[in-house]
């Protein structure tokens, strides 16, 4: 019998459950793993409640569902190269998450999800709202899907992070911008697989996607204009608000994410773990 184990309760007609009867600080069997990975597969996002979890167990959490990834960007400025601590206080005017995107996906084989743990929650704004990807390709004209069928997109981190992107003096949560840092640009379908599902979703983002192969900067700007208001339309999305103890472990293979700047007076602090492990997009 399905979800034996845990009880999933779907949270919008787009995607995103809530889960219940998992107390993620301990060592959970492998009964329990498959359904919490069904239930993401499913609903692109799961949410728990009112949970305690120190770093280590986040990390035994995360690696329940694959390999730790390590943010190029992130690993040589934050304490554990595993861990992303996501600080926002009063008054910064740029923070993680800002813009509509999937994790990292400049890397060759971006992370497969993210598991990220409220720490220290305002006590209204700073929700997190998703996107799905599935429905974004779903509702797209046969004749546009013909069009992007085989096409590939420009990832790249130059916007984000390195001396250039100037971010750093605006924001708690500093990414890595020495000299020595290099961008990292990779192409990858703009329609992918999920290899889990079999489903088909758009897989381009605001932060990383800067064209489209052999179509000039003009032409690809106003494809990727278009795919990118598209994939959130607002019957594509579902948004969560935090409490502390919240987790909201998202897949990067079907969805879009933004964390939204309403946090005014109030401090937000979250721990990120990545997941790896995916393959190159395809
Ligand atoms: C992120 O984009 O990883 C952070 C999302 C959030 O802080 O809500």
């Amino acid at each position: 019998m399905r979800n034996s184990r845990i009880d999933v309760r779907p949270i919008s007609g787009a995607g995103g459950a809530e889960i219940f009867g998992v107390d993620v600080a301990q060592d959970l069997d492998d009964g329990t793993v498959g359904e919490i990975r069904d239930a993401l597969n499913e609903h692109c996002v799961v949410f728990f409640r009112d949970q305690e979890i120190d770093v280590a167990q986040h990390k035994r959490f995360a690696r329940k569902f694959g390999e730790i990834f390590i943010h190029p960007n992130f690993a040589t400025v934050m304490e554990d190269p595993e861990v992303v601590m996501v600080r926002r206080e009063p008054g910064d005017l740029s923070y993680v998450g800002e813009d509509w995107h999937t994790d990292t996906t400049m890397c060759a084989e971006p992370p497969m999800g993210a598991i990220l743990y409220g720490i220290d929650v305002p006590p209204y704004g700073g929700d997190t709202m998703f996107a799905n990807q599935y429905l974004a390709y779903d509702a797209l004209s046969p004749t546009m899907k013909k069009l992007l069928d085989g096409l590939r997109a420009v990832h790249s981190d130059i916007g984000i992070a390195g001396p250039q992107a100037s971010r750093n003096k605006l924001r708690s949560t500093k990414n890595r911008d020495d000299e020595g840092w290099r961008e990292t640009r990779n192409t990858h379908p703009i329609v992918r697989t999920n290899p889990e599902t079999g489903r088909k979703c758009l897989f381009v983002n605001a932060s990383y996607t800067i064209g489209i192969e052999g179509m000039t900067a003009a032409e690809g700007k106003a494809l990727l204009d278009f795919l990118l208001e598209h994939g959130h339309r607002p019957e594509f999305t579902f948004r969560f608000r935090w409490q502390k103890g919240s987790i909201a472990f998202w897949d990067n293979r079907s969805t879009k994410h933004i964390a939204l700047g309403d946090t005014g007076p109030f401090r937000r602090l979250m721990r990120r773990i990545q997941i790896g492990g995916a393959g190159v997009p395809a």
